[in-house]
């Protein structure tokens, strides 16, 4: 079980102190796929940082299976099984695509096997291995091959921030069938930040945060229609 208790980030700015999360508590269960939809702005990739060690948080805490994770580094994070995909991924230059799933597996993947990680994202393997991961690469391949790199980690808690972001329609079916046969085949715990309906209706849970806090929570039938609605005040007006 993943656990965020009474998680706050605090920033400083010409308006005074704002609390981008705001007392925010969640639990995810292991082997769930949670989904977390909600507004722009409204903490989605804070919290995913949060719970990667990205960000240090201004109070509350992290816990993984009961341990509390707060003052681990991102390192520790990562060696206790915590993935992030950034919604915007980082470029190496002079990596390598092969050189980035080695280093994301922990070994040295053979040919297969680095092809069968970038097959999952839909992209073209052979086309790809050898390129560096750097500018000469488009948003939307960098975006699938950073997805890869955390796929090829095998962590038990993944993250992925707006993973469906620059992905042209055909990958992105690839995509959505790759994060249903992982949830269906192994025991990892997914969570998914998305707007895209074809992901949040692979949710066991769905969860809608905004201005830092989670609004409201339940299963995907149960969300779906307030979701589909695509206003916090209407959800709200669900729950009360
Ligand atoms: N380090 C920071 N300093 C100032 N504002 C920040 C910082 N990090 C995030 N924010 C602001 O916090 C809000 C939430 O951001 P974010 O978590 O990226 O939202 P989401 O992913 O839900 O779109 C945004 O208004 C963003 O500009
Ligand atoms: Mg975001």
């Amino acid at each position: 079980m993943l656990e965020v208790k009474n998680l706050t980030f605090s920033v400083e700015d010409d308006k005074g102190r704002q609390n981008i999360l705001n007392d925010l508590s969640l639990q995810i269960p292991t082997g769930k796929l949670v989904v977390i939809t909600g507004p722009n702005g409204g903490g989605k990739t804070t919290l995913a940082k949060a719970i990667m060690g990205l960000i240090p948080v201004s109070g509350g805490q992290v816990l993984l299976d009961g341990q509390d994770i707060t003052a681990l580094s991102i390192t520790e994070r990562a060696r206790l099984g915590i993935g992030y995909g950034f919604q915007q991924p980082p470029r190496f230059k002079g990596i390598r695509v092969r050189d980035l799933m080695d280093l994301a597996a922990g070994r040295k993947l053979n040919q297969g096997e680095c092809c069968n990680y970038l097959t999952e994202v839909g992209l073209c393997a052979k086309d790809y291995l050898d390129r560096e991961v750097d500018t000469g690469l488009s948003g939307g391949e960098v975006k699938r091959i950073e997805i890869a790199s955390v796929l090829a980690r095998r962590c038990g808690v993944m993250i992925f921030d707006e993973p469906e972001a620059g992905i042209d329609l055909w990958s992105f079916s690839r995509l959505t069938e790759t994060f249903q046969d992982l949830h269906k085949n192994s025991d990892a715990t997914l969570i998914i930040i998305s707007h895209q309906e074809r992901i949040i209706k692979l949710a066991d849970e769905i969860v809608l945060v905004a201005e830092g806090k989670v609004q409201k929570k339940g299963p995907c039938q149960e969300m779906l229609p307030c979701i589909l609605q695509d206003t916090v005040t209407t959800c709200s007006r669900i729950t009360e």
